[in-house]
């Protein structure tokens, strides 16, 4: 295009103004840079240290073993699911005679054939293992075939073919309301102050109503859904592998479908490559079905799922619709805020009901809003079953708050982050569910950010940029967070952990939690190692199993670091108080030593420590009350870069600042943050995904379109921000958590948001210079054909109105 010589070069060079050269510019990508700015501040013990990940090694090199990678044991079959092709219908037919004849076919299994129950579910049983008659969403399970091979067994499982009587299937949110199809019991108001009565009052100096979509999002975690199932000793001992969050969870539903006692159920799991919520719960109807065929044949069965199969059965992160009416003075501050929110639960409640009441919790974001009521929903569709994906709801109900606070910003004529500041909650404020905000580090975290990103500079340096540049315009956003520490159930704040110290001085851990990536099993053994006053090295963490410690709830909620450390502590602390009564008889050069010592005495070396979160406590009847141990805060300041006429952008910069207490491990937490926010970067800007509905009728209705990277686009090395930078508030030791440290897995994910807002902010310039300065909806993801369509000019102008966005599936 350089070459002035063809037609399209001499008009740029004759007929146009310079600042039109931005629509041919390449968008070359210079290398990226990258800064992560925090303190070590401990007295020469393992916690705080920087330590890399324990297995990172391992898993670098291609040697971490994950379920599918456990060697089978001879004998073992390779199992696929048999799972419903339509959304909604009677099952008429299951045919088998032509999988039968299939290579290396061994076993179909249906409802009928499982042992104990064949009613399953995460919270309530509404789930089946296999469906009896009636089928509720493409990808449901209706039976499980076994053969001799993975291959082997997928063939046959696609010869079985079943008979349907098709019945109309609810497919959005949006129907889900129209025809009140709900979830039972799922109905939940949270209020605060008089909300009727200010919008009555005449205090409002302005109300504005409107509707916010939120865009699902596949977990992808990289180790699709796994488990291998054997029995021991003549059947009747079940032992399993699986790819889960929640090895407990099992232990317990194999256990109800097999009609055994969990005391002879066994499920461990050494690691897991990622899960993010996608396993806390959905991994364990698969392991539930593969049971089945294991226990009757007495045979090992292996299941992997392929990565079509596992996206297209075992759900997103929920869909979420909000309607609000919010009402403000002039000068910007919040008074009255009525919110309606609806998440799309899928076929079976699974989590949805916590999920929508940590996002009913989050409504806030991190602003004051004096009188507020907020009633929730959970829409039950003939979707697979949406569930847990970090943040678990807190997500959505802060996007939907960021989109009426940007909103009545851009109502006002004023800056966002100025709107966003004056209406701040600060130390002391009760929030709308009736907790107290303590030790708030929410103004400090954005007052380094601020500093630090040089916001004004930022803005006027955009400004400038988007003055020469008609096609290409720049946006600058920052936004702040709070996240609550705490399962919302408060029963699941339970933790325990076995230590076990060997007679050669080296320790051996187990605790509830599962390593999923996170760098928990790291951490922990950061815990162990300075209470013992050992090297690193001499702790070991080998999986995590349900016959070393019970009952533990899902890993899950950011809060393992904290409940899991403190439950080690806890042991070491026993065993520390043990080994004392030798120790000061006797000088003992070494630990071990120490150790051999206490064991030629008799002292017990194992021990069993607990720990439950202290004063939490929610109860939805008062509506009132103290979900959370502490709160997370961040705030992130995004600048990016869109291409008017392609709807392409890219993230300029990320800065993010966050309160992580002192860290346990800088290193692992920065990696975190890191990786939550690339996370969420791809939620609110790539991914989208697609379903055959009326508006895809080529696509069978129900059906998931976007299962695999070619047609779902997950970030990539080029969507890391040019310039990205991360900071840890330092001299900020949290009260209420292990070593003054706080959870850091799901906080920062919302921060990615504030690429969603600069590039809402570059798109305000693209079409101002078209005279339109009023507020347009702009929802997640905010994919190039979704920017494009909003930066109008003639060719849009054609197509569309000005506050046109192309349709998405919520
Ligand atoms: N990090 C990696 N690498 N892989 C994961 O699957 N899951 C996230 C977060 N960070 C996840 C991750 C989610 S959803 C949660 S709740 C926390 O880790 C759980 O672990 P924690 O409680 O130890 O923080
Ligand atoms: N967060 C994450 N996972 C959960 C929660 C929660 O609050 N409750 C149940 N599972
Ligand atoms: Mo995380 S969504 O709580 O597994």
């Amino acid at each position: 295009m350089g070459d002035s010589s063809d037609e399209c070069g001499t008009f740029i060079a004759e007929g146009l103004h310079s600042s039109h050269q931005s629509a041919v510019q390449p968008n070359s990508r210079p290398s990226s840079t990258g800064n992560q700015s925090f303190e070590i501040a401990r007295n020469g013990t393992a916690v705080g240290l920087p330590a890399a990940h324990l297995s990172s090694r391992l898993q670098v090199t291609g040697g971490a073993e994950y379920t599918d990678d456990t060697p089978t044991p001879p004998n073992t079959l390779h199992a696929a699911l048999v799972l419903s092709t339509k959304a909604h219908a009677h099952i008429l037919s299951i045919d088998d005679s032509l999988a039968k004849s299939s290579p290396g076919f061994v076993g179909l299994f249906l409802s009928k054939d499982v042992p104990g129950s064949n009613k399953i579910g995460a919270i309530i049983h509404d789930e089946e293992v296999f469906a009896t008659e009636l089928v509720t969403c493409v990808g449901q399970v209706i039976g499980i075939v076994v053969a001799d091979t993975h291959e082997n067994a997928k063939v046959a499982s696609k010869k079985v073919k079943i008979g349907y009587k098709e019945l109309p299937p609810i497919l959005s949110i949006k129907d889900a309301i129209k025809a009140r199809s709900f979830h039972p019991s799922t109905e939940r108001c949270l209020e605060e102050g008089d909300v009727d009565r200010c919008f009555m009052s005449g205090e409002c100096d302005r109300i504005i109503e409107g509707e916010v979509q939120v865009g699902g999002q596949e977990h992808f975690y990289l180790e699709p859904n796994s488990s291998l199932i054997w029995t021991i000793d003549g059947g009747n001992e079940v032992h399993m592998i699986s790819s889960t969050q929640s090895p407990q969870k099992h232990q317990d539903l194999v256990a109800h479908v097999l009609n055994l006692p969990m005391s002879k159920v066994v499920c461990k799991t050494k690691r897991i490559g990622g899960g993010f919520g996608g396993k806390e719960t959905r991994s364990a109807f698969i392991a539930a079905a593969a049971s089945v065929p294991s226990y009757l044949l007495k045979r090992p069965v292996k299941i992997t799922l392929d990565r079509d199969v596992d996206m297209m059965i075992t759900g997103q992160r929920h869909s979420f619709l909000g309607k609000y009416k919010v009402g403000f003075t002039n000068a910007g501050n919040f008074l009255a805020l009525d919110l309606e929110i609806y998440n799309n639960g899928g076929n079976s409640l699974d989590l949805s009901l916590s999920v929508l009441e940590r996002a009913m919790f989050s409504s806030d974001n991190v602003y004051k809003i004096p009188h507020i009521r907020v009633r929730g929903q959970v829409c039950y569709t003939n979707l697979p079953s949406n569930t847990a994906f970090r943040g678990f709801g807190g997500p959505q109900g802060m996007l939907i708050a960021e989109n009426w606070v940007q909103r009545v910003a851009v109502e006002l004529r004023r800056s966002p982050e100025e709107i966003r500041e004056i209406n701040f909650q600060h130390e002391g404020h009760v929030l709308h569910y009736g907790q107290k905000l303590q030790n708030c580090t929410l103004r400090q975290v954005w007052d380094e950010l601020n500093a630090s990103c040089l916001f004004a500079k930022a803005r006027e340096t955009a400004d400038d940029f988007n003055r020469n540049n008609r096609w290409r315009k720049r946006g600058v956003a920052m936004i702040p967070t709070k996240f609550g520490i705490s399962f919302t159930a408060k029963h699941m704040n339970q933790a325990g952990a076995l230590v076990q110290v060997y007679i050669d001085g080296t320790v051996l851990v187990t605790h509830g939690g599962v390593e999923m990536g996170q760098g928990l099993h790291t951490k922990v053994a950061q815990i162990a190692a300075a209470s013992f006053n050992i090297p690193l090295s001499s702790v070991f963490i080998s999986e995590t199993s349900t016959d070393k410690v019970p009952n533990s709830s899902p890993t899950a909620a950011s809060a393992s670091s904290d409940m899991y450390g403190a439950a080690v502590l806890d042991a070491c602390e026993q065993i520390n108080a043990r080994m004392k009564t030798m120790a000061v008889k006797h000088n003992y050069a070494s630990f071990t030593e120490l150790v051999r010592a206490c064991y030629m005495e008799r002292i017990d070396l194992s021990a069993h420590g607990f720990y439950i979160t202290p004063d939490i406590g929610f109860d939805w009847k008062d509506r009132k009350g103290t979900p959370f141990n502490y709160f997370t805060y961040g705030a992130a300041f995004a600048e990016v870069e869109i291409d008017t006429l392609t709807g392409d952008f890219h993230t300029r910069t990320a800065d993010i600042v966050m309160d992580l207490g002192r860290s346990l491990n800088p290193a692992i937490d920065v990696g975190q943050i890191e990786g939550a926010f690339i996370q969420g970067l791809g939620w609110v800007a790539l991914e989208e995904l697609k379903w055959g509905d009326s508006e895809h009728p080529w696509i069978r209705p129900g059906s998931l379109y976007t299962c695999g990277p070619g047609t779902y686009k997950i970030p990539s090395m080029n969507d890391i921000p040019l310039n990205f930078k991360v900071s840890l508030l330092k001299d900020v030791p949290n009260p209420k958590a292990i070593h003054s440290s706080k959870a850091v897995g799901e906080p920062p994910f919302f921060l990615a948001s504030s690429v969603l807002f600069a590039i809402k902010d570059a798109i305000i310039a693209a079409r101002s210079e078209e005279g339109h300065d009023d507020w347009f909806p702009l929802d997640n993801p905010a994919t190039p054909e979704r920017i494009r369509m909003a930066c109008i000019d003639d060719f849009t102008r054609h197509f569309a109105s000005p506050d046109y966005q192309p349709k998405l599936s919520i």
